[in-house]
C-alpha cells in the first residue's frame, strides 16, 4: 500500500491502496489471524459448541458487518488516523469534537491486545521448530500435551518468542517490507486456506468422529447459552473481525473513493467467517478422536493439530508449513493493531514511523510480560477468577471492543447526516436510497447499538434477560 501519510506545511498528502484488491487483502490479513485458528475453536469449545456458533454468526451478520462498514466509511471520509478522522468528521457534521475519544480508546485497546497476541503468536513460532524437528511424528496425545506444557512452563522460551514476534511486527510497521509482505500474503493466505481444507479432509477421512465434530459445531443446544456466553460470542466477533478499535477505520482511510465499501466489507466478513468455521471443522473431530476436552482452553489448537499432522504422510513438511502460515496470518493482524497508533503519531507530531513503531513495540512488549508470566510463575494469581492473560483478553475482546463498536455505530448512524453516509456508501439509486443502504442504516442505528447495549448491561448484571 502507499505506506505513508504526512502533514506537510499544512497540506495533507495521503496515499491510497493501489486497488480494491489491495484493501481487501490488507483488511482480510488483519481479520484472519490467531483469532480464527487459535481463539475461535477454544472459545467455542469452552462455551458448548453449536448454540455459541449460532450466536457468533448472528453477531457477525447483524453487528459486525454494519459496524465494519461504519468504520471504513468514517475512515475514508476523514482520510486520517482514527483519532483525527473522528475529530474531523465530527467537525464536518457540526458535532462535538470529543468524539475523538473513541480513537484514543482504540489506541489503548490495541496495546493491550498486541501485548498478549504477540505471546500467543510466539507459541506458533516455537511450534514451527517443534514441527520441523519431527517432534510430532507419530506422537500420542500425552507426548503432544507434554510439549505444550513444557513451552508454557518456560518463561524464558515464551519471552524469547514474544520478543521475536514483536520485533517482526515493529519491523513491518516501521515501513520496511510492507509492500513485499502484502504481495506474499496474496499467495500465502490462499495456501493457508487450502492447507486448512486439507486438514478438514483428513479429519473427515481418517477419523470416525467427523460427524460428532460437525454436530458439536452446528447443532445448537440452547441450554448451554447464558448471558455470559452471548457476551463472549459477541466479543469473539469483534476480535475476529478486528473491529471496535479503529483498525478498519485506519485501513479505510487509504481506500480510494471509487471502491464500494459494502461489497468489500462483505467479502472480508465472508472470508474471516469461513476460515474460523474451517478451523473448527478441522479441530473438533480430532478432539473427539483423541478423547480431549473441547473446553481445554487456549492450548486446544496446539494440542490437537500436531496430533493430526504427526500422523499425516509428509507430516514434518505440512506441520512446519502450517505453523509458518499461522505465524504469517498472525503477523498481518499484529501489524494492523499497531497501525492506528503509528498513523496518528505521524500525523500529529510528524515523527518518523520507525521511531513510533519501536517505542510502541517496546511498550507492548513490556505489557506482554504479564501474559508470559500468567502461564507459569503467576498462574495462581487471579483477579475475578481470571489469570492476567484471561483478564486482559476479557477486558479487550468482551468489553472494550464492543464499546468502541457501539460508539462507531452511534456516530455513523446518528451523528453523521444520512446524506454523508449515503454518499460514502454510494447508495444513491436514481435519487432514491438503495435497499442495502436502508438495511445498513437500520442495523447500524438500531440493531447493533441495542444488541450491544443489552448484552453488555446484562453481563454487568444491570439487567436480566430471560434465558
Ligand atoms: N482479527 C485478528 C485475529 O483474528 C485480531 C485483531 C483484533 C486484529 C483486533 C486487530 C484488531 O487474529
Amino acid at each position: 500500500m502507499g505506506n505513508s501519510s504526512k502533514m506537510e506545511a499544512g497540506t495533507f498528502r495521503h496515499e491510497h491502496w493501489s486497488s480494491r484488491l489491495g484493501f481487501i487483502l490488507a483488511a482480510t490479513g488483519s481479520a484472519v489471524g490467531l483469532g480464527n485458528i487459535w481463539k475461535f475453536p477454544y472459545v467455542t469449545g469452552e462455551n458448548g459448541g453449536g448454540a455459541f456458533v449460532l450466536v457468533y454468526l448472528a453477531c457477525i451478520a447483524l453487528v459486525g458487518l454494519p459496524i465494519m462498514m461504519a468504520e471504513v466509511l468514517i475512515g475514508r471520509r476523514g482520510q486520517r488516523s482514527p483519532i483525527h478522522s473522528m475529530r474531523l468528521v465530527a467537525g464536518q457534521e457540526g458535532a462535538w469534537s470529543g468524539w475523538q475519544i473513541v480513537g484514543w480508546f482504540g489506541v489503548v485497546a490495541g496495546f493491550i491486545i498486541l501485548s498478549f497476541y504477540s505471546v500467543i503468536a510466539g507459541w506458533s513460532l516455537a511450534y514451527i521448530f517443534e514441527a520441523a524437528s519431527g517432534a510430532f511424528v507419530a506422537a500420542d496425545a500425552k507426548t503432544i500435551g507434554a510439549i505444550f506444557g513444557g513451552l508454557l512452563d518456560s518463561p524464558g522460551r515464551l519471552l524469547f518468542w514474544h520478543t521475536v514476534f514483536i520485533s517482526m511486527t515493529v519491523f513491518v510497521v516501521a515501513g520496511g517490507v510492507r509492500a513485499g509482505l502484502e504481495r506474499a500474503v496474496s499467495i500465502l493466505m490462499p495456501t493457508f486456506f487450502l492447507l486448512m481444507l486439507a486438514l478438514v479432509g483428513y479429519a473427515a477421512i481418517a477419523t470416525d468422529t467427523f460427524g460428532q465434530g460437525v454436530a458439536f459445531l452446528f447443532s445448537p443446544d440452547f441450554s448451554k447459552l447464558s448471558g455470559e456466553t452471548v457476551l463472549v460470542a459477541m466479543g469473539q466477533a469483534f476480535f475476529s473481525l478486528s473491529l471496535g478499535m479503529g483498525v478498519m477505520l485506519a485501513y479505510g482511510s487509504y481506500l480510494p473513493q471509487s471502491v464500494s465499501i459494502g461489497r468489500s466489507v462483505f467479502a472480508i466478513c465472508v472470508a474471516d467467517t469461513s476460515v474460523a468455521l474451517i478451523a473448527g471443522l478441522a479441530i473438533f473431530p480430532l478432539v473427539f478422536t483423541y478423547g480431549l476436552e473441547p473446553g481445554a482452553g487456549p492450548g486446544l489448537v496446539f494440542q490437537t493439530l500436531p496430533l493430526a499432522l504427526g500422523h499425516l504422510g509428509g507430516g514434518v513438511f505440512f506441520g512446519t508449513l502450517f505453523f509458518v502460515l499461522l505465524v504469517v496470518a498472525g503477523w498481518t493482524s499484529s501489524i494492523s493493531i499497531l497501525e492506528p497508533t503509528v498513523q496518528w503519531v505521524e500525523e500529529r507530531f510528524g515523527i518518523r514511523r520507525v521511531t513510533t513503531a519501536v517505542l510502541a513495540g517496546v511498550a507492548a512488549w513490556l505489557l506482554g510480560l504479564l501474559t508470559v508470566f500468567s502461564f507459569n510463575l503467576w498462574s495462581e494469581f487471579k483477579i475475578w477468577d481470571k489469570t492476567l492473560f484471561e483478564l486482559l483478553d476479557y477486558l479487550t475482546s468482551n468489553i472494550m471492543l464492543p464499546l468502541g463498536g457501539l460508539l462507531f455505530a452511534l456516530f455513523a448512524g446518528w451523528i453523521m447526516a444520512k446524506s454523508s453516509t449515503r454518499q460514502e456508501l454510494g447508495a444513491d439509486c436514481r435519487g432514491k436510497d438503495s435497499r442495502s443502504f436502508i438495511l445498513w442504516r437500520f442495523l447500524v442505528r438500531y440493531v447493533s447499538p441495542v444488541g450491544i447495549g443489552l448484552v453488555m448491561l446484562h453481563s454487568l448484571g444491570l439487567i436480566t434477560l430471560t434465558g
